[in-house]
């Protein structure tokens, strides 16, 4: 099998972390039959830098011929003045490649459970939750949005709208992933006070007769906002839309302990439906330790054991690799995020060799 990638390093620690994932990337390929070529394209704040478009189109159709794409981190306090901001690249690539369905799983690794921001008998009983957020409708893209002068007043709107069939792929989505883990789902609205709520919880019981070995359940924002932090172990899958998914899923990033060690897959359908996945780490770009080799390149590796599963159905290596990571951590090493748990310090580049060492050593 061979499998056509394209590479967005992007800014700041984009490119260290992404070298690291693909030398696992490769070592899984070699280990597991598969070869991979890659090519580099540019978004984001390195691409306003080179051509003044965060997302060039060139990078665009590359992206779309591609089996999938991996990307590293945009943005960064040198472009926020620019008339276009890196995250326009971001924003801009979701919504060219379809990509509707944002899956984040946050878990707590016991290695790191002192991490947490909660306190221990919190996560005692263990977190493995799956945020499925929907990334291409919302006040994210919501027509009309605008600013305005009234009566000499200003005004500034964007518009919070779903129409069903936008709801009723998420939420397929969203069931068939809990049908593959603990059968719960944990539908997140406002629909106490918004009517776009209302239609997406309808929409989410109509698509709940498609699967009814999946218990479905409904929650406030808000109230999800504070059960994340007084219950985490309660949740299985949460699907939840735009704006409230970007917010959950910091907070659930929190309750795991260490943004460097959360990845994340942007899909255009349900695993193995076809179409391109998009492949990052959750974490930003840290402009403050960029070039330093100090990242964390967990999330980025975690990242490429989600493309081998979702967009390869290459099992068996996505899970080789998640082995590679938990035995780095069992072994001790650490990056500077994670040292606050005990061990060793080592840098990004090391600690992706460690990991590679580690999947190519344990066939
Ligand atoms: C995320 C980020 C982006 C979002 C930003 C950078 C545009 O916060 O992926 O969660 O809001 O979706
Ligand atoms: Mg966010």
């Amino acid at each position: 099998m061979n499998k056509h990638i394209v590479i967005l390093p992007g800014d700041g620690i984009g490119p260290e972390v992404v070298a690291q994932g693909l030398k696992v990337l490769e070592a899984a390929g070699r280990r597991f039959g598969a070869s991979f070529s890659t090519e580099s394209a540019l978004m984001g704040g390195a691409a306003i830098d080179a051509c003044g478009d965060p997302l060039p189109e060139a990078t665009v159709a590359a992206c779309k011929k591609a089996d999938a794409v991996l990307l590293g981190a945009v943005g960064g306090p040198k472009w926020d003045n620019a008339p276009r901001r890196p995250e326009a690249g971001l924003l801009g690539i979701r919504k060219e490649l379809g990509l509707f369905a944002n899956l984040r799983p946050a878990t707590v690794h016991p290695e790191l459970a002192s991490l947490s921001a909660l306190r221990p008998e919190a996560v005692e009983r263990g977190v493995d939750i799956l945020v499925v957020r929907e990334l291409t409708g919302d006040v994210y893209f919501g027509e009309p949005f605008g600013e305005d002068v009234r009566g000499g007043v200003r005004h500034a709107y964007n518009n919070m709208i779903y129409n069903e069939n936008e709801v009723r792929r998420i939420a397929r989505v969203a069931f068939a992933a809990a049908r593959t883990r603990g059968k719960k789902l944990c539908s997140v609205d406002k629909a106490n006070v918004l009517v776009v709520s209302r239609l997406w919880r309808s929409v989410v019981e109509e698509a709940h007769k498609e699967f009814p070995d999946v218990a479905l359940s409904h929650m406030y924002v808000d109230n999800c906002a504070m059960q994340l932090i007084i219950n985490p172990a309660q949740f299985d899958v949460i699907v939840t839309g735009n704006i409230f998914g970007d917010i959950l899923s910091d907070e659930a990033a929190a309750v795991a302990g260490s943004l460097g060690m959360l990845p994340s897959a942007s899909l255009s359908g349900t695993a193995g439906d076809g179409g391109v996945g998009l492949y990052e780490p959750v974490h930003g770009s840290a402009p403050d330790i960029a070039g330093q080799d100090k990242a964390n390149p967990m999330a980025t590796i975690l990242s490429v054991a989600m493309m081998l599963r979702l967009s390869f159905g290459m099992h068996d290596a996505a899970l080789a690799v998640e082995s590679a990571v938990r035995d780095t951590l069992r072994d001790g090493w650490r990056t500077g995020d994670i040292a606050g748990a005990g061990g060793r310090a080592v840098g990004c580049e090391r600690m992706g060799q460690l990991i590679t060492d580690r999947l190519l050593q344990s066939r």
